[in-house]
């Protein structure tokens, strides 16, 4: 149910995932990948379908479950938690996706040196997060500079869904990739293409000209 309505759902499979994808440097076929918080493994699918060799990992065994029932035994998917060093080798991946996850974080010292450690020279990472000049969330306390724990709730497939997850002025993002030695060389704002607001008309009237997301390519600092 969660792939289904994430991945022909507005905000994921129409609007944040193509963005993502975009900054994904190519060619992906060979390469060597992690998808960091893969969830349901939409982006491993994805990757392997263009001939990548793939990792795959998330906190949640279902999730994971369900990433490798879809890839149907291709890639390597484990269960692991990004607050911890991840057990792979050094300098043995091409790229990082971490897609809609390194919010669940409060510290990303760990998981972004982590990303750093397994990256070849020139090794790059494409980071999703929420925008952080986005609309403030209905139980946002604190103010824009604040790093805070704050709750969204949504729909999908008629079932509500409430999310706890941690927002964070841009400057603390920027700060976090920066400390990791990762430099930002690609940066996309994206807004819903004309198809998937002819498709989503009243879904994604919200976000149409509003900062939603923000994608980052990075690259490991030479
Ligand atoms: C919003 S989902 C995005 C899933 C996937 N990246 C996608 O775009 O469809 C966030 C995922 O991050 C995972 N996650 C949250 N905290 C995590 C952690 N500490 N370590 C690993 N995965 C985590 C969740 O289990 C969930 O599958």
């Amino acid at each position: 149910m969660w792939s289904e309505t994430t991945d022909v759902g507005p905000c994921n499979g129409f609007f944040e995932r193509p963005a993502l994808r975009a900054l994904v440097p190519r060619p992906l076929a060979g390469a060597n990948f992690l998808d960091a918080g893969c969830g349901s493994g939409a982006q491993c699918e994805w990757l392997l379908d263009q001939g990548a060799r793939v990792i795959g990992i998330d906190l949640r065994p279902a999730m994971v479950e369900q990433t490798d029932h879809r890839c149907r035994g291709r890639g390597r998917f484990f269960v692991a938690d990004l607050a911890e060093q991840l057990p792979l080798p050094p300098s043995s991946l091409d790229g990082v996706i971490c897609s809609l996850a390194l919010h669940y974080l409060e510290d990303w010292s760990v998981p972004l040196r982590s990303f750093a450690d397994v990256l070849v020279p020139r090794g790059w990472v494409v980071v999703s997060l929420d925008h952080p000049f986005g609309p403030p969330l209905p139980d946002q306390q604190g103010g824009y500079f604040d790093t805070e724990l704050v709750s969204d709730t949504w729909s999908k497939g008629g079932v509500e869904v409430t999310q706890r997850f941690w927002r964070r002025p841009l400057s603390a993002t920027l700060d976090s990739f920066g400390d990791a030695g990762l430099v930002v060389e690609r940066v996309v704002e994206p807004q819903p293409s004309v198809d998937a607001l002819a498709r989503f008309p009243v879904e994604l009237a919200r976000v149409a000209g509003v900062p939603w997301f923000l994608v980052y390519r990075l690259r490991l600092a030479s």
